[in-house]
This record gives C-alpha cells, sequence and structure tokens, in this order.
C-alpha cells in the first residue's frame, strides 16, 4: 500500500518527459546486458523519435520499475522493426538522420534489430504469462504486416479495407499490445485500453500517410511523397482514386510505384485538394481517435490522441 501511495504521487509531479528519461536509461541497461561494445556503441547513435509507446505504457501503468521495463521492451521491439523496415524500404534517411543500413550496411542493421528484439523478447520472460504472450503474439501481427505491406506494394491497391487490415497488423497491433499489457499489469479492464490503444495505432498511421503528402522532407525527418513511389497505396491516394474520374484513374495508376515529375507530384497534391482525399482520410482518423477517446474515460490519454491528431512529424 505504501509502495503503490509512493508512485502514484510520483506520477502527478514528474513529466512524461522525466518518466521517458527512465524509460532511456532502462532501454540503455538491457543493451549493455548483451556486453558487446560494438553492440551498444551503434545503439547510442540510434535517434529515439516520439516514443509514444512507452508514453502510453506509463500513462496507462504508472510509474513503476515493472512498467518501466515494460515501456523499455515494447521500444525496443519498435526500434528493431524500424531497422528491419528500413532495410526492406531501402530507406536513407530515419528520424531526420542517416538510417544504420545507409551509414553501416544492411547486414548490421539487420543484424542490431536480431539483437535489439531477442533481448526484448529475453526480459519480457519475467512478465507473467498474459503479458509475454500479448507482446509476443503482437510482433507476430507486425511481421505478417510488414510482410503484406511489401506484398501489396507490388500491385496497385483500391481496397480500403485491405489496406486497413494491413496497419492493424503493421503499426496498430503494437500499439494495442502497449496498451493492453500495461492495463494487464496494473489489473485494469484491459479491452477498453487494448480498444484505445488499435484505434490510436491507427489513426496515427492514416495521420503518418496524410504528412507523406501535405508535409516535406525537413519536416518529415524522411522523404516526403515518397509512399505512393514506393508502391504504397494509403488511404488518401485510395479515396483519390475513388473519386476521379476514368482517364484521371488511369494517370493515378500509371504513377504507381514511379517517383513523380514535379509537375505529376504538383498534380497530385492538387487533386487530392480537390477530391477532398485528404479531408476524407482525415476524418476517419477523427473517427477512429473519437472511438478510442469513448472506450478510456482518462483525459491524460485523451490528449494523446489530440497532440497526435495535430501532429505535422
Ligand atoms: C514502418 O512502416 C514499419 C513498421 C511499423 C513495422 C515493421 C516490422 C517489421 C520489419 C517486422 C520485423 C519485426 C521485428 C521486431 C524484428 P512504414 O515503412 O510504413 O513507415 P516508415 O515510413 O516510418 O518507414
Ligand atoms: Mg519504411
Amino acid at each position: 500500500m505504501m509502495i503503490e501511495r509512493y508512485y502514484w504521487s510520483i506520477n502527478d509531479v514528474i513529466s512524461s518527459e522525466a518518466m521517458l528519461l527512465a524509460v532511456e536509461a532502462q532501454m540503455h541497461t538491457l543493451v549493455a546486458e548483451v556486453d558487446d561494445e560494438a553492440v551498444t556503441q551503434l545503439f547510442v547513435t540510434l535517434k529515439g523519435g516520439k516514443r509514444l509507446r512507452a508514453k502510453l505504457v506509463l500513462k496507462i501503468a504508472g510509474m513503476t520499475p515493472q512498467s518501466v521495463l515494460l515501456a523499455a521492451i515494447v521500444e525496443l521491439i519498435h526500434a528493431a522493426s524500424l531497422l528491419h523496415d528500413d532495410v526492406i524500404d531501402e530507406a536513407t534517411l530515419r528520424r531526420g538522420v542517416a538510417s544504420v543500413n545507409a551509414t553501416e550496411g544492411s547486414k548490421r542493421a539487420i543484424m542490431l534489430g536480431d539483437i535489439l528484439y531477442s533481448k526484448a523478447f529475453s526480459a519480457l520472460t519475467g512478465f507473467e504469462s498474459a503479458i509475454a504472450k500479448c507482446v509476443a503474439d503482437a510482433v507476430t501481427a507486425l511481421s505478417k504486416g510488414e510482410m503484406q505491406d511489401v506484398l501489396m506494394a507490388q500491385r496497385f491497391n483500391d481496397d480500403a479495407d485491405a489496406y486497413l487490415r494491413m496497419l492493424y497488423l503493421k503499426t496498430a497491433s503494437l500499439i494495442e499490445a502497449a496498451a493492453r499489457s500495461s492495463a494487464l499489469l496494473v489489473g485494469k479492464a484491459a479491452e477498453p485500453y487494448a480498444l484505445y490503444g488499435k484505434n490510436l495505432g491507427l489513426s496515427f498511421q492514416i495521420i503518418d500517410d496524410i504528412l507523406d503528402v501535405v508535409s516535406d522532407e525537413v519536416t518529415l525527418g524522411k522523404p516526403a511523397l515518397s509512399d505512393y513511389a514506393e508502391g504504397k497505396c494509403t488511404l488518401p491516394y485510395i479515396y483519390l482514386y475513388e473519386a476521379l474520374d476514368e482517364e484521371q484513374k488511369k494517370r493515378l495508376h500509371a504513377l504507381h510505384g514511379q517517383t513523380p515529375s514535379a509537375s505529376d507530384a504538383l498534380w497530385i497534391k492538387q487533386e487530392m485538394l480537390s477530391y477532398s482525399a485528404i479531408e476524407r482520410a482525415y476524418t476517419f482518423a477523427a473517427q477512429l481517435s473519437n472511438e478510442a477517446k469513448e472506450a478510456v474515460d482518462d483525459p491524460t490519454l485523451h490528449q494523446v490522441l489530440d497532440a497526435m491528431m495535430e501532429r505535422r512529424f
């Protein structure tokens, strides 16, 4: 009881940035336990990112040694998935700096990903089986999602439901697991938090898709307008395609998987605006966000959704 009260008072007085420092320290401890200087040196070069998943764990489970460890595990898994994703996407930029595959080569990027991922799993075995299984299942889901993403990018897709199923697996599953496992950790009802996490993850990725069209490289920390060139028919493109006439449909279809010329890029952006494709995708993300708010009555979790919906990078 005393310990519980002590943690509650910590949660009340320290900012989420300060709480995240504890997660960063825990991640470094786990990596140091790998006991390999080259691994540690490469790990410290990774940029941290928004740490959305860690924030979620700490907001749901409060700050305890166990919740900090769970948050660190989820962030290590996420970091591993991005290392592998950049190899798969042949990406040269991540979070505004050169990707590990670009500077160190794909072999080292893959191996660092494997080390972070397996170390996270080893730490996960210390948790009760429902928590461990929930996070482990999410990694199977996100790997399945990545495979579907790669396969779907090989041909033009105008099926919004198939796209959303893939997004759920690739991005929302780990965020859902972060929310569900942290609720389980503190004995809260898991389902409402899982629904919150799932919808947060889906709307997060849809906002990502929108930013790829409307933002620029400096703001994004990665090249803009690259999704469709990489073959990814994201929600704004699916909605645009639906609204275009036959001639325009052919033009958009022909640009799939190509780096657009400046005039094609301008055409895409203009048509997105005139057919309200961006607006429609944003409205859909906002609906998911509102559904998440209805699931969990917690003002700080509502603020996470609002900040995510308003984000510019
Ligand atoms: C980013 O998508 C990618 C993911 C969210 C998941 C990637 C998953 C794997 C590579 C499976 C392997 C997993 C582990 C744990 C080793 P994106 O390419 O659409 O986003 P981006 O623009 O940020 O790259
Ligand atoms: Mg990628």
